[in-house]
């Protein structure tokens, strides 16, 4: 059974969608198979962070409404194995059919080494919605008081909710704060109780990769957030590498 990661913040904006995207790329770059999910609903682009805005992709109601098959989903032209489902616009989180829901994701696990789950940002139903199946969850926060104290709050939520494999991914770390890093990154982790998965550094081609409709890891493969990127998706697939706090 593959591994269902939903990745959630309080906040919106901490970069959710574009490490969504590439941890997807990194993962099939490795070969897994990946189905990426933009949960975002009303407020999708899930599809611009992976270029494939063009794919004219089924959404997950689609799927998980009966109305089309999980291999009917968009494959990405340049990542085999990636495949994508969109958001739906038009659909009170809601009024989706919980059970439904779960049931076409524990489908997808038989058929995905990995699911990942492109969350909303605040904790209402969007929110519940797209952590209630998770495996694992992925914070992803920037290292401001007032992201911190989103985050931690949403570490709590999830708590009540009974999930315990819960990560921080610290987003936008600017080259003005590596020389106190360390006590940066530690003072996040400690405010937010949170265990690290990794960091990744301010970097502007992670913009202008979706400006120029190019994945990330395919724009600039050796720029510090992909970099970054990818060795997270190394710890995902449970390969030791250090966390970088460069
Ligand atoms: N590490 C980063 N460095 C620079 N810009 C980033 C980084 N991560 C995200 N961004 C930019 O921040 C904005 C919000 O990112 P996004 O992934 O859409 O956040 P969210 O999904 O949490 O709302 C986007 O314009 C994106 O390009
Ligand atoms: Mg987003």
């Amino acid at each position: 059974m593959g591994e269902l990661i939903a990745i959630l913040s309080g906040k919106g904006g901490t970069g959710k969608t574009s490490v969504c995207a590439g941890l997807a790329t990194a993962l099939a770059a490795d070969g897994k198979r990946v189905l990426c999910i933009d949960c975002d609903v009303g407020l999708r682009n899930l599809d611009i962070a992976l270029a494939m805005s063009d794919c004219g992709a089924l959404t997950f109601l689609d799927v998980s409404s009966g109305a089309y098959e999980l291999s009917q989903a968009s494959e990405h032209p340049y990542y085999p194995g990636l495949f994508f489902l969109t958001a739906p616009t038009h659909c009170p989180p809601e009024s989706i059919d919980r059970d439904q829901f779960g049931e076409f994701l524990w489908d997808a696990k038989r058929e995905f080494d990995y699911i990942l789950l492109d969350a909303p940002a605040g904790v209402d139903a969007g929110f519940r919605l797209t952590a209630s199946f998770a495996d694992r969850c992925i914070l992803v926060t920037g290292s401001g008081p007032s992201s911190v104290r989103d985050v931690s709050r949403v570490g709590e939520l999830l708590e009540l909710m009974g999930k315990s494999n819960v990560r921080l991914i610290v987003n936008r770390v600017s080259h003005r704060m590596v020389g106190a890093m360390d006590t940066t990154v530690d003072d996040v982790m400690d405010a937010a109780g949170l265990p690290l998965l990794g960091v990744v550094p301010e970097d502007p081609n992670v913009t202008l990769a979706a400006t120029h409709n190019r994945p990330l890891l395919m724009y600039s493969c050796r720029c510090p957030a992909a970099l970054a990127v990818a060795r997270i998706s190394k710890r995902l697939q449970g390969v030791p590498v250090p966390i970088s706090l460069r």
